[in-house]
């Protein structure tokens, strides 16, 4: 079974790049090594502590953290990291040729109840010209090199693209190398599953609400068919398994605060996993646009998320059209 360095190559990724993805996985076997550990992580985990300057008692999304953030920035070809977990940009390299986004630990709270969390990574190039602070991550998604994320579940495994479809890779924890399990991931463009937080309905917009109240009405509704509910409440998990078995996944426009009307982050949420669908044959869109096309203001902004069986995908925005087009006088299906 092949390894990462050689499936990079066989996709015609530079060694320069190839560094910077062989430091994420780096990062990936020690905070995998970290959440196996679960509740004993602050005291077993301390095996690793040279590595990470011995930061053992802190939460595990502080700790992957500061971990990714130190292994990136001694990788030569980093010039800049971002993350979830810190408010401005870190400076690498000045010579780096990459810029990496990512969100440590994604789903965290799911640490507490032994449920599957993850890294999620995207690599931009560094711009040609302008100053080097964070504007140089404001760039469309259309941009990035390779994205993907590590999912920490009872496997480890990488899943990432480079633009050449979606290869995934599972963690050999007796050699501890991660060795590909799939070198082309697809989404069906028909699915019967959606994964959503229900509790969020009533602060939806009208076209979201029609869309999943005819999800729910099945057979009996104007969809005709009669549709499953899944929800991890990791959004790596959720993509995971739309990647995996196909499906819709959302978290959309949401009214509770007009100041930040969405839950998930473009540049180390959004971006990297509709890059992820996209190439897998899904899409995914922010209620408004596709996501990679939308050029960012700021490092920590947030999107709207419909993403997955492209199908399905079409169907949810035609009913946010249809709320916005009061001229039309039927449902989209
Ligand atoms: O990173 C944000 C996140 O943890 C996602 O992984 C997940 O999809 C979402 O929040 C779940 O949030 P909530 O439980 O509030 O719906
Ligand atoms: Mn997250």
């Amino acid at each position: 079974m092949q390894r990462l360095t050689p499936t990079l190559r066989n996709d015609q990724v530079d060694e320069a790049l190839i560094s910077v993805i062989n430091s994420l996985q780096t990062c990936a076997k020690e905070i995998s090594f970290r959440v196996g550990q679960g509740e004993l992580a602050g005291v077993l985990g301390s095996t690793l502590s040279e590595n990470i300057q011995g930061e053992t008692q802190k939460k595990l999304d502080i700790l992957s953290n500061q971990l990714i953030k130190e292994i990136l920035l001694e990788c030569q070809h980093v010039a800049a990291v971002a993350s979830e977990e810190e408010e401005g940009i870190v400076l690498g390299h000045p010579e780096g040729e990459y810029l990496v986004a990512f969100d440590p630990l994604d789903g965290s709270s799911n640490i507490d109840i032994n449920s599957m969390v993850g890294t999620i990574f995207s690599i931009l190039p560094v711009p040609q010209d302008g100053p080097r602070d964070a504007s140089m991550f404001l760039q469309p998604g259309r941009n990035q090199i390779a994205a993907g994320y590590i999912l920490y579940g009872p496997s480890t495994m990488m899943v990432f693209t480079t633009g050449k479809g979606v290869r995934v890779l599972t963690l050999d924890q007796t050699v501890g190398e991660f060795l590909v399990t799939n070198l082309n991931l697809t989404i069906e463009p028909e699915t019967t599953e959606f994964a959503i937080n229900m509790s969020n309905f009533r602060h939806w917009q009208e076209g979201m609400q029609n869309y999943i109240d005819d999800l729910l009405a099945g057979t009996s509704g104007p969809r005709a068919k009669n549709f499953n509910m899944r929800w991890v409440a990791a959004m790596v998990a959720d993509v995971h398994r739309i990647l995996c078995r196909g499906g819709l996944f959302a978290y959309p426009w949401d009214a509770r605060s007009m100041d930040k009307p969405y839950k998930l982050r473009l540049l180390y949420e959004g971006n990297p996993m509709a890059w992820l669908v996209e190439q897998a044959g899904g899409a995914a869109h922010s209620g408004e646009e596709r996501i990679l096309d939308i050029v960012p203001t700021d490092i920590h902004q947030r999107v709207g998320v419909i993403l997955g069986a492209r199908n399905e995908v079409a169907t949810c925005l035609r009913y946010l059209r249809y709320e916005e087009g009061s001229q039309l006088d039927s449902k989209p299906v």
